[in-house]
């Protein structure tokens, strides 16, 4: 049954992470949460049709409470024809069959709630579905139409009108323009598409556009979510005239284009993107009206932007909360650009008044327990196929492991994406024809895309689909290494990356680490990354990560309270982080 929004009665936390007790004083619980991104479609599956679904995930929100995170992020379950996999939505008010119904998330954020878990949604505003109302509206409408106008429609150049309007190419290869058929059957105008062909970009210069949002998160709000991961924040608005780039709109990185990251094109990080989320922040102000950080509501921004100074740029005091820092993610697994993207993170961060994130895989790049075991210097792959350099599976979950523990020690937010707590690699050897990701049809296989780190999550070793479906299906076949990284065979196992990471975030808590100051320590070999966080609560932490080749002693005085991996004679091998208080 769907319950009609004016019915909905939202839950809210209940007292443990209010303040997020012992730990983390009374700061706002977004300046230091652990949020755990669901990738639906691969999290769990409810009803055995081999696609994750809301009924699957409610039913393992134990296991994320258990896990001990604060938060989830929910990628997107709207209405949509998936052509990117509902990064393409037909209806922001309606949940897609696929993934359940209305009253699914409803239920969904109640036990969340209840079991203390604040759950955010992703909302994607650059672009909808081209099945959406406004867009079939807009088709059937003529040229110069307020229905054209919610959407980025011109003219084409060339005697005929026959070429694009400009010369941008879609983030998933090609062009970022597609000519319609008038309804007179006429070759006709052209619309703008950063991404898919299926994923026509809003026209964010007009107000209709900016008031359905607001709309939108009302929605949201009424039902009780506490915050929205903001699809492509960065792209909204684009220059005025719409410029030619000669580059490609390059945005989460990977493939072999340098430009990653150094791009700010036309179509990037207008200045006028910023006064968006201004009016963002009020609307969700407005659902804190005593001003208890225990209630407030959060976005996140998604902006793949080449300096952290100009990613902070969306977390001033009076636009978003938190940033993703993709330069973390990207950063070498050395130790000196470690250290550098911490204090750089850190210090630009603290110059705004906000807190910084921390990140190491999402449902966009490889995981890091692959990438990690690439060959040095490998830029980050969009994916990797079977013909491809494989990478070194053991080294890359030595060096994940603590990558992590270097992680969770930090100051701020760290977002964690379902399955690396179990430490899943990518399947890096998926066969062509069950890919799904546009950037790989688009580019014609030139990128792989982001299929392998997509595929379903493995909970019971012994079962279909291990344990992911009730039926022997899944959207995406598992490889044959999941079965013996399947939670079960991990659970209550000491040493397994799944225990690592439960031990983990119960010391951060306790040491209220999120909440902490970083001190780096000095005296170590250039390849140790060493600190010590003075966390809301405990003993100050000291970490110390071994890159280097030699082992490295443990200073006295202090115990380990927990390892990235075993340690050797009482040294610290390479590749291994530990916590000593
Ligand atoms: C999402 C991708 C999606 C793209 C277009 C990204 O930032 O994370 O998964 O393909 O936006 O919506």
């Amino acid at each position: 049954m769907t319950v009609p929004s004016t019915t909905t009665s939202p839950t809210t936390v209940p007292a443990r992470t209010s303040g997020d007790a012992p730990g983390h004083g009374s700061t706002a619980w977004w300046r230091h949460a652990v949020i755990y991104q669901v990738y639906p479609r691969s999290f769990a599956d409810g009803d055995g049709d081999g696609v994750g679904d809301l009924p699957g995930i409610t039913s393992r929100l134990p296991y994320l409470r258990e896990l001990g995170v604060d938060a989830l992020w929910i990628s997107p379950f709207y209405l949509s024809p998936m052509a990117d996999a509902g990064y393409d939505v037909a209806d922001y008010r309606a949940v897609d069959p696929v993934f359940g119904t209305m009253a699914d998330a409803d239920e969904l954020l109640a036990r969340a709630h209840e079991l203390g878990l604040r759950v955010i949604i992703d909302l994607v505003p650059n672009h909808t579905s081209d099945e959406h109302a406004w867009f079939r509206e807009a088709l059937d409408a003529p040229a110069g139409s307020p229905a054209r106008e919610r959407y980025v429609f011109r003219d084409g150049t060339g005697p005929d009108g026959s070429l694009p309007p400009n010369n941008w190419r879609s983030v998933f290869g090609g062009a970022a323009w597609t000519r319609v058929t008038e309804p007179d059957g006429t070759p006709g105008q052209w619309y703008l598409h950063l991404f898919d062909s299926k994923q026509p970009d809003l026209n964010w210069r007009n107000p209709e556009v900016v008031e359905e949002f607001h709309d939108i998160l009302r929605f949201w709000l009424d039902r009780g979510v506490d915050g929205f991961r903001v699809d492509v924040a960065h792209s909204l608005v684009k220059a005025e005239g719409l410029p030619d780039w000669e580059e490609k709109a390059v945005m989460a990185g990977g493939g072999d284009d340098e430009s990653a990251h150094a791009n700010l094109g036309p179509m990037w990080d207008q200045e006028e993107v910023h006064e968006i989320y201004r009016g963002w922040r009020q609307v969700l102000d407005s659902y804190n009206e005593t001003g208890d950080p225990a209630h407030d509501r959060i976005l996140c921004a998604e902006a793949w932007l080449p300096s952290v100074a100009r990613t902070m740029r969306f977390v001033r005091p009076d636009e978003m909360h938190q940033a993703f820092n993709f330069h973390f993610l990207d950063t070498a697994w050395q130790a000196e650009d470690l250290r550098d993207v911490v204090t750089e993170s850190l210090e630009e961060a603290a110059a705004v008044g906000a807190p910084t994130t921390w990140v190491l895989s999402n449902h966009d790049v490889v995981r890091h327990a692959t990438r990690l075991g690439l060959p040095p210097g490998t830029r980050r792959p969009n994916g990797i196929a079977a013909d491809d350099p494989q990478p070194n599976p053991v080294l890359g979950l030595r060096r994940a492991r603590a990558a992590t523990t270097l992680m969770l020690a930090l100051p701020g937010s760290a977002y964690l994406y379902n399955g690396e707590e179990l430490g899943l690699p990518d399947h890096t050897a998926l066969p062509h024809d069950v890919r799904q990701d546009p950037a790989f049809f688009r580019t014609r296989g030139e990128e792989t895309g982001r299929d392998g780190c997509r595929v379903p999550i493995p909970w019971v070793a012994g079962a279909p689909a291990y344990g992911f479906s009730e039926e022997e299906r899944s959207w995406l076949p598992q490889p044959l290494v999941y079965g013996p990284l399947a939670a079960d065979r991990q659970e209550g196992v000491a040493g397994s990356t799944l225990e690592l990471y439960r031990t983990l975030l119960r010391l951060r808590r306790e040491h209220g680490l999120g909440a902490g100051r970083l001190e780096w320590l000095e005296g170590h070999a250039p390849s140790v990354v060493a600190f010590r966080v003075h966390g809301a609560g405990g003993r100050p932490m000291t970490v110390l990560a071994n890159l280097g080749a030699d082992p490295l002693a443990l200073p006295d005085g202090l115990e380990v309270l927990v390892a990235s991996g075993r340690l050797e004679d009482g040294l610290v091998p390479q590749d291994t982080t530990v916590w000593l208080a």
